[in-house]
C-alpha cells in the first residue's frame, strides 16, 4: 500500500481529565460529557475513557450517558476485574481497552501482563467478543505480549508508547521507535489491528502516525492541557492535522 493509500488514522480523545477538574471539587463541572461533545465538533473520531476501580475522575453516570451521546465511537478503557467485565457487558462500548491498574498510580504504567495469564485472557476476549464488544490490549511494545495477545483471539491492541515518549535522549527514542515499528509489523502478521497510545504530545506523536498498519491514536493529557488555554475544539483540530499530515 504506498502511503497516498493509507487510510486516515484516527484519533480517539481521552476526556478522563475533565472529569479529574470536576471530582476536584465533587461537584457538576466541567462535564465530561460536554467535553467529548467538543471533542467531537473538533473532529475527535472517538471518545476514550478510562473508569477506574477508585473512580478518582470518570463515574459510571459519565459512562452511561457517554454511551447514549458518543456520535462517533466510545472506547472504554477497564482493568481486567469482574466488576468492569459487568459493566462494559451493560454499557456496550464500541470497544474495550484492557489496561492494567494499581491504586497508587498517577496513570497507566506499563502496558498489561497479557502473557502471564494468557488463559483468564481469553476468557475475558470471549466474554466481551461474544457480546460483540471487540476486546483492544493495552500492551508494551514486546514480542512475547504481542504473540499472546494474538492468541487470546483479540481483534486490537494499543501499543503503549510511554518509553518512546518519555525516552531523555534521541538515540533511546529511536531505539523505542524502532520496537515500537517491529512490533507493528508483527501484530500485522498475526492479523491483529493496531492502535497506540499513552504520552504522545503534539511535538512527538508524528513518528508513530507513520508507523506501519497504525489506525488509531489515543490522547489525552496533551489535548486536554492545550485546551485548557486555546479551547478543546482547536486542540483536537490542531492534533488531527498533526496526525494526518
Ligand atoms: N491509552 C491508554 C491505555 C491510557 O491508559 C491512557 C492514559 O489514560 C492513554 C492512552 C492516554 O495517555 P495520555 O493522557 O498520556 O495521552
Amino acid at each position: 500500500m504506498t502511503n497516498q493509500e493509507k487510510p486516515p488514522l484516527t484519533l480517539g480523545v481521552n476526556i478522563d481529565h475533565i472529569a479529574t477538574i470536576r471530582q476536584a471539587r465533587r461537584t457538576t463541572e466541567p462535564d465530561p460529557v460536554a467535553a467529548a461533545v467538543l471533542a467531537e465538533l473538533g473532529g475527535a473520531d472517538g471518545i476514550t475513557t478510562h473508569l477506574r476501580e477508585d473512580r478518582r475522575h470518570i463515574q459510571d453516570r459519565d459512562v452511561r450517558i457517554l454511551r447514549e451521546t458518543v456520535q462517533t465511537h466510545l472506547n472504554l478503557e477497564m482493568a481486567p476485574t469482574e466488576e468492569m467485565m459487568a459493566l462494559a457487558l451493560e454499557v456496550k462500548p464500541d470497544y474495550a481497552t484492557v489496561v492494567p491498574e494499581k491504586r497508587e498510580e498517577v496513570t497507566t504504567e506499563g502496558g498489561l501482563d497479557v502473557a502471564g495469564d494468557v488463559s483468564r485472557m481469553t476468557n475475558l476476549v470471549e466474554k466481551l467478543q461474544g457480546a460483540d464488544i471487540p476486546v483492544s490490549w493495552f500492551i508494551d511494545p514486546d514480542p512475547k505480549q504481542i504473540k499472546a495477545a494474538a492468541d487470546t483471539g483479540a481483534q486490537l491492541i494499543e501499543l503503549h508508547t510511554g518509553r518512546y515518549a518519555e525516552a531523555k535522549d534521541e538515540t533511546t527514542r529511536h531505539e523505542e521507535l524502532t520496537h515500537l515499528r517491529e512490533s507493528c509489523n508483527r501484530a500485522l502478521a498475526l492479523g491483529l489491528r493496531i492502535n497506540a497510545g499513552h504520552g504522545l504530545t503534539y511535538q512527538n506523536v508524528h513518528p508513530v502516525a507513520c508507523l506501519p498498519g497504525m489506525e488509531e491514536l489515543n490522547i489525552g493529557h496533551t489535548i486536554i492541557s492545550r485546551a485548557v488555554l486555546v479551547g478543546l475544539e482547536r486542540a483536537v483540530r490542531e492534533m488531527k492535522s498533526i496526525i494526518n499530515r
